[in-house]
């Protein structure tokens, strides 16, 4: 590993950057807001996948973490012991790798499968080791889970029947409500319908849920609204990112990642380049009214508006900033936990001096 910078400057580019106190303040704000809704919150650890920063979530409240890999499960099982991976896990594989986490780590695993069921049971029955199960029910992305209450009800039961499992309730992720905060009235409302038909057919077939696991970043400030909710699972809060400022679940101020780059070329006019391209930013595309792949941190007019592994170019027709060769920038990408993933190590810095270098333990799959 390379030495630890000691202050912003030292660092090469392009770096993933931290601001250590808003990161705090964005804990804080979301467990509060759990706290007085009653709701039990399980950050998603894929946004950070750093040890480190799953043991600040816990510390400000959180109940335990959210995982999606078995790779994340190792890295968090090192620090935290309350574990829901929220993924099925099909293969021989991934199951050993799931059963041979510590025995004193709680483990839940989110599954909308009979056949994931049943590999799970047998893998937990072999293993000799308690494995709790939540149903996932499909909220309307269309993705995963369940498609109705009728099918939410024949998997609970086969997981309350089975030997070597434990019932434990639903899952659900709301990923397909983007609108923007203000707009989400009748998504969410339309949510809550079809959650509320599920928990009446659990509840009338004797398979009530303890755990009622949803949550997102974009809906997160709604959750309340989500009648039946026990649990939320934000993984973007900790950092933000320019779609969650779009989306207005955020402040622009309330960023706390970016990407530190430097300016390599003004030669083509009307733009800058910086040694941040695809490989740091990632090429994930905004919401359909926004273009561009990132936005500066201290100029938000400027966008980066487009990107080659190694290159990002910055669009200076909005401001009147030219910036000189050298030059440092931040810049917030359009999805934090892509960008992270790109990295080795978060520099957690205080103003221009680094606090904290951690290492992305569970980056990669
Ligand atoms: C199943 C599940 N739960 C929770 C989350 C966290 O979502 P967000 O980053 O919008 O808070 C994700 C993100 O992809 C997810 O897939």
């Amino acid at each position: 590993m390379p030495d630890t910078p000691r202050t912003v400057d030292a660092i090469d580019t392009p770096a993933a950057l931290v601001d250590v106190d808003r990161m705090h303040a964005n804990l804080r704000r979301v467990a509060a807001y759990c706290r007085e809704h009653g709701l039990a919150w399980r950050p998603h650890a894929k946004t950070h996948k750093t040890p480190e920063l799953a043991v600040e979530q816990v510390r400000a409240g959180a109940v335990g973490v959210t995982v999606a890999t078995p790779r994340e499960a190792e890295v968090m099982s090192r620090v935290v012991d309350d574990l829901l991976l929220a993924y099925p896990p099909i293969g021989r594989a991934k199951l050993d790798r799931l059963m041979a986490l510590p025995a004193g780590v709680r483990l839940t695993v989110g599954l909308d499968s009979a056949e994931a069921l049943r590999g799970l049971a047998e893998a937990a029955r072999a293993a000799g080791r308690p494995v709790g199960v939540l149903v996932e029910t499909d909220a309307g992305m269309g993705r995963v889970g369940v498609q109705s209450a009728e099918d939410a009800v024949a998997l609970a039961r086969a997981a309350a029947e089975a030997d070597g499992v434990e019932y434990r309730g639903i899952l659900f992720y709301p990923g397909h409500v983007r609108e923007r905060v203000e707009q989400q009235g009748d998504a969410i409302r339309t949510l809550s319908d079809r959650l509320g038909q599920t928990l009446e057919a659990l509840h009338a077939a004797g398979v009530a849920p303890s755990v009622v696991s949803g949550g997102s970043t974009p809906t997160f400030w709604r959750s309340h609204e989500i009648a039946g909710l026990t649990e939320v699972r934000p993984g973007t809060s900790i950092f933000n990112d320019r779609t969650t400022s779009e989306i207005g679940a955020c402040a622009w101020g309330e960023c706390a990642y970016s990407v530190l780059a430097t300016v390599v070329s003004t030669a083509v006019p009307g733009q800058a380049v910086v040694d941040a391209g695809s490989k740091a930013l990632s090429r994930e595309e905004i919401r359909a009214d926004s273009t561009g792949f990132g936005a500066l941190l201290d100029r938000p007019e400027v966008l980066v508006k487009a990107v080659s592994e190694e290159h990002g170019l910055l669009d200076l027709s909005r401001t009147d900033w030219r910036p000189r060769i050298g030059e440092r920038v931040r810049i917030v990408p359009n999805h934090v936990c892509v960008s992270v993933n790109l990295h080795e190590r978060l520099h957690g810095v205080r103003g221009d001096d680094v606090a904290h270098v951690w290492t992305i333990a569970a980056r990669g799959r």
